[in-house]
C-alpha cells in the first residue's frame, strides 16, 4: 500500500510546515551573568625598579632643564661642601668677594699637596692631603673673618698631633659608597660620584628622569629626616656641646628637642637656597620662606620691652649659640643659629648639663639676652632684671594690673610696663 505511505509522509510534511510557519522569532533575551573567571595566566618576569636602573648624571645636567633651581643651588653650601683641587690652583667659591677666599694651604704645603678642600663656603675650610688624610696641627683650619664677632680671618688648631682619616664623605658628597678609597687615597673612607651635596643626594639618581621627565619621576622627600641624615651629630636625641657653645651641624637635634619638632626644615627653609648669605638675586631673605609671624602673630603684637623695637624674633629665639669656626664667651656669641626656640626665663636655669657636654632643650637668658646685654652692644643687666623682663615677655599687661611681685603699698611702682611697641 504505497499510497497510505505517501499520505503519511504528506501529513508529516504538512504538520512540520504548520509548525515552522507559526510566527517570527522573538528578540534575544538579556545576556546571562558572566561565567567564573578563568585561571590566572603565568606570571611575567619582574619589571625593573625605576630607581634601581638610574645612574647619577650630575647637577649640571639637571640644571639644563631646572635652570632657576640650579642657579640658586650653585650658591649654596651644599654645592660647595667639598671641592677637588686641580692644577695646583685654589678652588673658587661663590662668595669669595665676601670671605676673601682661601689665601694659601696650611703652612708647609703647596696647592699641589692638597687633594680636596672641605668647606671654604661659609665659615671655615679644612684641607685633605694627597694621601687622603685631613691635615691636622696648630694652624690647620682656616677661619673666615666674622664681622659680628669682630674676629679676623685666622688659622686655627685642628686635632694637633692626631691623624684624622677623611670619614666626612657621607655628608659632604653625592653617590657615596662605604667600600674602597676615593682615587685610591688610603686616608679616605669610601668613594663617591660627585663632590658636594648635589640634587641627586636628595632626589636620588636621575638618569632615566633626565631622559624622560614625565615618564620617570624622582622622589621629593619633604621630611626633616632627609636633612637630619647630615644635620645631626651622634644622635638626634642629644645636642652636643663643647667649651661653652653647642657644636655645629646638629640643627636636626635642636629641632627634635624643640616644640617645633612637628615642623619640617622646609617649613621655613627653601631647600635650594642658601641661608648663609643674603643675595638680592639668588637668596633674598636667605631662603627663609616663612616668617615667624605667619604662625605667631600675637607675639609680634606684644613685646614688653619697648626699647626692643628693632630686635628681631630670630635674634632672641635663635641666638648664635653653636660654633662652627669661632665663638666668643665674653659676648656669649658664636656663629651658628640655635634651633631650640624656647626661652627659659628662670635666671638660674643651666644652659648645659653638669660637665658641659650637652645642651638643654631650651635657651637661657645668659645666651639670649647676654649676646646684647654684655656691655658691648647694650648695658649689662642683673639676672633678676632680665628675668623680670623675660617672664611673660609677650603677655600684654594692662597698665592697671597689679605688678608681680606686689610692691609695698606705699612704693610707687617702677616704670609701668609698656604694653604696645
Ligand atoms: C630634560 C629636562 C629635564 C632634566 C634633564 C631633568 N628634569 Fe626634572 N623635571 C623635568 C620636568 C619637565 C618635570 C615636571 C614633570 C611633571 O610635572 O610631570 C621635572 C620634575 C622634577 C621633579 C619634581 C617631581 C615631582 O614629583 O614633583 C624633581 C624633584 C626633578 N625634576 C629633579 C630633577 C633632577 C634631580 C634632575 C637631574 C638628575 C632632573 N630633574 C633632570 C625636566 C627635567
Ligand atoms: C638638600 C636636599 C636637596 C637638594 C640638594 C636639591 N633638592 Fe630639590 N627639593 C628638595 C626638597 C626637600 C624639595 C621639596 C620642596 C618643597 O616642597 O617645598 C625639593 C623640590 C624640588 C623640585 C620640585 C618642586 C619645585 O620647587 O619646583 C624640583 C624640580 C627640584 N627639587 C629639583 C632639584 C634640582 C634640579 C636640584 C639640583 C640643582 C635639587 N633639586 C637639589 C631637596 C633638595
Ligand atoms: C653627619 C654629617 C657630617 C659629617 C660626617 C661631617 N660633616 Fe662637616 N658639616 C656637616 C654639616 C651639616 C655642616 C653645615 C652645618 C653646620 O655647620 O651647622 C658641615 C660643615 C662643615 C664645615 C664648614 C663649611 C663651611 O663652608 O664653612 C667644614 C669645614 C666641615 N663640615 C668639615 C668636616 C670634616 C673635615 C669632616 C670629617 C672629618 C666632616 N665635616 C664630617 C655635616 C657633616
Ligand atoms: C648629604 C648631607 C646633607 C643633607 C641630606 C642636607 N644637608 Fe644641608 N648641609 C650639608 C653640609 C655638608 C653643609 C655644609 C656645606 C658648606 O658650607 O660647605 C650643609 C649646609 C647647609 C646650610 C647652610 C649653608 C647654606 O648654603 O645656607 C643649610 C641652610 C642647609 N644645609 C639646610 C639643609 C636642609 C634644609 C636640608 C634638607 C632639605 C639639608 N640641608 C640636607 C649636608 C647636608
Ligand atoms: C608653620 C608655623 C610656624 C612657624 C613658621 C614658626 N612656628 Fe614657632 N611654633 C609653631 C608651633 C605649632 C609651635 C608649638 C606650639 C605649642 O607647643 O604650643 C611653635 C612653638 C614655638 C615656640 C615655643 C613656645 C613655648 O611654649 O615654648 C617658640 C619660642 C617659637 N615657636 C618661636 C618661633 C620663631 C622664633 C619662629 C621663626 C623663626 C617660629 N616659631 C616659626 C609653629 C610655627
Ligand atoms: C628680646 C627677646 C625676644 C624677642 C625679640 C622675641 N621674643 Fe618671643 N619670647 C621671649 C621670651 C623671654 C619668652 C619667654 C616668655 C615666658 O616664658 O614667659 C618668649 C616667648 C615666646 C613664645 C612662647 C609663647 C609665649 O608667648 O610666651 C613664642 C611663640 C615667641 N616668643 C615668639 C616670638 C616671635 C614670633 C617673635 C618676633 C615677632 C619674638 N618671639 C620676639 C623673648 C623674645
Ligand atoms: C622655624 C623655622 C626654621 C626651621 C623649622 C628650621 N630652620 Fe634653619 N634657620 C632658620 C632661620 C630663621 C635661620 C637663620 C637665617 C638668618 O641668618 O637670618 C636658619 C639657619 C639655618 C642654617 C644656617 C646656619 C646658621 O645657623 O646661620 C642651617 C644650616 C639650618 N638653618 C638648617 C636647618 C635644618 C637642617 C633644619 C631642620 C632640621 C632647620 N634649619 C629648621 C629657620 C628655621
Ligand atoms: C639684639 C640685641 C638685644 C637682645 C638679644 C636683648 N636686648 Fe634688651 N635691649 C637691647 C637694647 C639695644 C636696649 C636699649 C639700650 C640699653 O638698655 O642698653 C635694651 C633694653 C633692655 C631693657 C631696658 C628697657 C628700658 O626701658 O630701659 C631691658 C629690661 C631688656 N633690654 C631686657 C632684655 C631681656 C630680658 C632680653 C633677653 C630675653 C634682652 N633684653 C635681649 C638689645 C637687646
Amino acid at each position: 500500500m504505497p499510497d497510505s505511505h505517501n499520505l503519511f509522509a504528506l501529513l508529516l510534511l504538512l504538520s512540520l510546515a504548520v509548525v515552522s510557519c507559526a510566527g517570527p522569532q522573538g528578540q534575544a533575551g538579556p545576556l546571562g551573568p558572566a561565567g567564573p573567571a578563568g585561571p590566572m595566566g603565568p606570571v611575567g618576569p619582574a619589571g625593573e625598579d625605576a630607581a634601581a636602573g638610574q645612574t647619577f648624571v650630575g647637577a649640571a645636567q639637571c640644571g639644563s632643564c631646572h635652570e632657576e633651581i640650579y642657579s640658586r643651588f650653585l650658591q649654596t653650601g651644599h654645592a660647595n661642601a667639598l671641592a677637588a683641587v686641580s692644577n695646583g690652583q685654589p678652588p673658587a667659591f661663590p662668595y669669595d668677594d665676601i670671605t676673601n677666599g682661601l689665601p694659601a694651604p696650611p703652612a708647609g704645603y703647596t696647592w699641589d699637596d692638597i687633594s680636596y678642600v672641605i668647606g671654604g663656603f661659609g665659615w671655615m675650610a679644612r684641607f685633605v692631603d694627597n694621601d687622603g688624610y685631613v691635615i691636622t696641627g696648630e694652624a690647620a683650619q682656616y677661619n673666615f673673618a666674622n664681622e659680628n664677632l669682630e674676629t679676623d680671618a685666622e688659622w686655627a688648631a685642628f686635632h694637633p698631633g692626631e691623624p684624622v682619616a677623611f670619614d666626612c664623605a657621607r655628608c659632604h658628597t653625592t653617590g657615596y659608597a662605604t667600600q674602597g678609597h676615593q682615587d685610591n687615597r688610603e686616608g679616605i673612607d669610601g668613594t663617591w660620584v660627585y663632590e658636594g651635596v648635589q640634587c641627586e643626594k636628595c632626589h636620588g639618581p636621575g638618569s632615566r628622569h633626565a631622559e624622560d621627565p614625565q615618564g620617570v619621576r624622582l622622589v621629593v622627600d619633604r621630611s626633616a629626616q632627609l636633612c637630619g641624615h647630615c644635620h645631626v651629630r651622634d644622635e638626634k636625641a642629644t645636642i652636643d656641646a663643647r667649651e661653652g657653645f653647642a657644636e655645629h651641624n646638629q640643627q636636626f637635634s635642636d629641632l627634635y628637642n624643640s616644640k617645633h619638632f612637628a615642623l619640617d626644615c622646609i617649613t621655613c627653609h627653601d631647600a635650594h637656597t642658601s641661608a648663609r648669605y643674603e643675595d638680592a638675586e639668588r637668596s633674598p631673605n636667605k631662603g627663609i620662606s616663612q616668617a615667624c609671624e605667619t604662625c605667631h602673630w600675637p607675639q609680634e603684637q606684644v613685646q614688653n620691652v619697648s626699647r626692643h623695637g628693632r630686635v628681631t624674633c630670630i635674634q632672641c629665639h635663635m641666638p648664635l649659640m653653636a660654633r662652627s669656626a669661632v665663638g666668643r664667651l665674653d659676648t656669649f656669641t658664636a656663629d651658628i643659629h640655635a634651633h631650640q626656640f624656647s626661652i627659659n626665663p628662670d635666671p638660674d636655669a643651666p644652659q648645659f648639663n653638669e660637665d658641659g657636654t650637652q645642651v638643654m632643650p631650651y635657651l637661657t637668658l645668659t645666651y639670649v639676652c647676654g649676646q646684647c646685654h654684655n656691655g658691648d652692644f647694650a648695658d649689662v643687666k642683673e639676672p633678676a632684671v632680665l628675668a623680670a623682663a623675660a617672664r611673660g615677655y609677650h603677655a600684654w599687661i594692662p597698665p592697671t594690673a597689679t605688678p608681680d611681685p606686689t610692691p609695698e603699698p606705699t612704693a610707687v611702682p617702677e616704670a609701668t610696663p609698656t604694653s604696645q611697641p
